[in-house]
């Protein structure tokens, strides 16, 4: 019996020879049964047969489990060795990314980062900045407006308003966001980027302008030492305004950025007096110069979402 159970192979086998033994109508609990009828010597063996055959079952259930558990585990060895499938990898979207060295370039110079609302009230986008009511200025920039008389911000010069009015002078920001305007094609889009700068102080003057203007753009083009050209331009909130222009690859001109010193009227509406303060400001597309420094020719594109794009363009 003994021997018999040790060569069982399968669980279903020890089970049958258990149940033939210790079963209701088994050998042993026939034996068991009939106990009383022997002698003590008898008795004392037959509990230590009942106890061992029983022993041995379980030590051989136990080790028939162990060798299904092997050869299960043998045939499902796995190859380490083997390189993973790659992992899909995020990068930053080119304006985050362009975002995040400007705001490095600026910082450095002592701009402090700003946002404002995107659906702006007529006062902080238009009036204040010296473009009143029926002003012909409000006609460069095609507007959405919303059924409350408020407006989505055409432009981040309503931020330099809100920051004077809440900060005061002297005051070195700059302004971000999103900003809304009815036009789109391969370089305009309804909605856009712009980033604005302001310096207010005693005696800041159009060649500190320049200065961090030129600072900037060699620094964000990676450039030696950018050549800039300076037109006279119009805006309702600068006097006098300028158009900034920047030699690109050496052989053309590029238009860049729209700046001026700040409009009198301008301080005066945020509660500067113009007679102790001044500086300038400047802004430009933020989209556009992330589009010349990564070479992209089509604005849309920073828009649609699309993955491939992003993992192709090689930021
Ligand atoms: N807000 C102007 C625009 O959207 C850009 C601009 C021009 C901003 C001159 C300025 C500035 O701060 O001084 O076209």
């Amino acid at each position: 019996m003994q021997d018999t159970i040790k060569n069982i192979k399968t669980l279903e086998e020890l089970q049958a020879l258990y149940t033939a033994t210790f079963g209701k109508n088994g050998t042993m609990t026939a034996r068991l049964k009939e106990m009383k009828n022997l002698d003590n010597d008898a008795r004392a063996a037959l509990n230590l047969e009942n106890t061992t055959l029983r022993e041995l079952f379980k030590t051989r259930q136990a080790e028939i489990e162990n060798a299904v558990m092997m050869s299960e585990l043998a045939g499902q060895k796995l190859d380490v060795s083997l390189n993973p499938a790659p992992e899909n990898r995020g990068t930053l979207h080119p304006l985050t990314q362009s975002l995040r060295e400007i705001a490095q370039i600026l910082e450095s110079y002592g701009y402090q980062m700003r946002t404002g609302p995107e659906i702006e009230d007529d006062w902080h986008n238009f009036t204040a900045l010296n473009t009143p009511a029926h002003h012909p200025a409000r006609d460069m920039q095609d507007t959405f407006f919303l059924p409350n008389g408020n407006i989505l911000r055409t432009q981040t010069s309503a931020i330099q308003i809100r920051a004077m009015e809440s900060d005061g002078v002297p005051i070195k920001m700059f302004g971000i966001g999103a900003t809304y305007r009815k036009e789109m094609d391969a370089t305009h889009s309804p909605m856009f980027h712009q980033i604005e700068g302001l310096y207010i102080d005693r005696d800041i003057t159009m060649s500190d302008l320049i200065g961090d203007v030129r600072a900037f753009l060699s620094r964000f083009f990676e450039i030696e030492d950018v050549e800039l050209r300076i037109r006279p331009s119009y805006f309702p909130f600068t006097d006098p305004s300028i158009e900034i222009d920047m030699k690109w690859r050496g052989d053309r001109w590029l238009e860049i950025m729209g700046a001026g010193m700040v409009h009198p009227n301008v301080l005066r509406n945020a509660g500067i007096d113009p007679d102790r303060y001044q500086g300038f400001a400047f802004g430009f597309g933020w989209d556009r110069l992330a589009m010349l420094k990564y070479n992209l020719d089509d604005i849309r594109e920073f828009y649609n979402g699309d993955v491939r794009w992003l993992k192709n363009s090689g930021f």
